[in-house]
């Protein structure tokens, strides 16, 4: 076939500049490099702010949005960066293991007030960048010193940071059962079964409240029977505290598992971050604890946390810390910051029944009980990933591929949207 002249210029410019992008493609540094998957939480933020319908909503990341859908600064975080700023403080750098009145504020926030593991020294506590940071601190650690198996198991499902959270440290993960989509409820029979055949010795990875993503916690009862079994099998537990006060809105009842297992006996690894109860998420404040045997024990595991933590970062950033060290050590402060949090939980708990009732009023026939039966910031809603596409796609509502949303998000001014186009896609 002929072409004409103009044609075929233009068709040799564009092999040409193929041909240089490839040359140069495959002489540059980077050549082996993929293109990789946008992030299955944070990916969902960015394809939102794409989107130009007025009517869009993020129910994707869990972040807290007031009833008017704006991020919202805690009235007490806002009191407590006041106090900070009157003090004029210098900005020099903290300890590698961060602020140390930070850290003991908040793994007492954790184990209780005068709690006796805090008392007797058993704590190697240090500041993490949020959850994320402090999880990490404690796979580094896992992966150099923990003597048994380097397999994490992990629930299924679990939050999407977890599983490469292990393999960043070579660490194999396997997971035990925990969800129960039939009943869209905590499948305890399941989780003891496979808790049961986890081998001797291994490390077990546990939420210790409001589960990410299934808002779905076993009960006290179900907690001390697991607890009784993994004492049992001599597991290591690992507890994620990532929604302290966001489950029950009571700060010391979402603790229940840590210090039931605590007493217990069980030797534990624990992780906190302030970004959802303080709404603290950009000042990355975490804290990464392992309560040893004996005070020399931690000594050796503090010294150690240390050694890892000064390549990863240095050491951590100081604001947040003085955030929530503020808040948790002035008694009326912290007062106001029990009652932001129960707020919070408050406002959630309704959104899920306000969801629920327009989902009925909407003519929906299925049963949306699991929508007010789960706790905390999520709702694992059932969707299928044809369903949430669909939801996306011509409703701009979005969320992660798995049906959560982030009730956290959602509000009086948009409840009505959302169970309407939840029930279009659902009839
Ligand atoms: C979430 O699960 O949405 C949050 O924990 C935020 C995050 O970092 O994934």
């Amino acid at each position: 076939m002929a072409f004409s002249g103009t044609r075929s210029l233009s068709l040799f410019r564009t092999n040409k500049a193929v041909v240089q992008h490839a040359a140069s493609r495959s002489s540059s540094w980077w050549s082996g490099v993929e293109m990789g998957p946008p992030d299955a939480i944070l990916g969902v933020t960015e394809a939102f702010k794409r989107d130009t319908n007025p009517k869009k909503m993020n129910l994707g990341v869990g972040a807290y949005r007031d009833d008017s859908g704006k991020p919202f600064v805690l009235p007490s975080v806002r009191k407590a960066e006041e106090l900070i700023v009157s003090q004029k403080l210098d900005k020099e750098y903290a300890p590698i293991s961060g602020l140390a009145d930070y850290c003991r504020a908040s793994i007492d926030l954790a184990l209780g007030e005068g709690n006796p593991w805090v008392a007797d020294g058993l704590n190697a506590t240090v500041q993490g960048i949020s959850g994320t940071g402090a999880l990490r601190i404690g796979t580094a650690f896992l992966s150099k010193f923990f003597p048994g198996p380097k397999v994490a198991h992990l629930p299924a499902p679990t939050w999407g940071n977890h599983i490469p959270l292990f393999k960043h440290v070579n660490m194999d993960v396997q997971q035990y059962r925990y969800y129960d989509p039939k009943t869209c409820g905590y499948d305890f029979a399941g989780a003891m079964e496979d808790i049961s055949n986890i081998p001797e010795g291994s490390l077990i990875v546990l939420h210790a409240c409001a589960h990410n993503p299934t808002g779905v916690d076993p009960k006290k009862e179900q907690w001390d029977e697991m607890s009784a079994l993994i004492k049992k099998k001599n597991l290591l537990p690992f507890f994620d505290m990532a929604y302290q006060g966001f489950a029950s809105g009571s700060v010391d009842q979402d603790a229940y598992a840590v210090r039931k297992f605590l007493q217990d006996g069980h030797r534990i690894l624990l992780s906190q971050s302030f970004s959802k109860n303080m709404g603290l998420y950009g000042e990355r404040a975490g804290v990464f604890s392992v309560v040893c045997q004996d005070q020399e024990e931690a000594a050796r595991v503090m010294s150690q946390l240390k050694i890892l933590i000064r390549p990863l970062y240095s050491n951590p950033p100081i604001h947040g810390a003085r955030i929530v060290k503020t808040i948790l050590n002035d008694k009326d402060l912290r007062a106001e910051w029990m009652v932001d949090v129960k707020g919070m939980a408050d406002r959630i708990i309704s959104m899920r029944s306000k969801l629920k009732s327009n989902l009925e009023k909407e003519g929906s026939t299925k049963d949306w009980s699991h929508i007010v039966d789960q706790i905390g910031m999520f709702c694992f809603t059932g969707m299928t990933p044809p369903q949430v596409e669909k939801l996306t796609k011509e409703y701009s509502v979005y969320l992660t591929k798995d049906g959560r949303i982030s009730v956290a998000g959602v509000c009086s001014g948009n409840v009505e949207y959302l169970a309407h186009a939840m029930h279009q896609v659902t009839k």
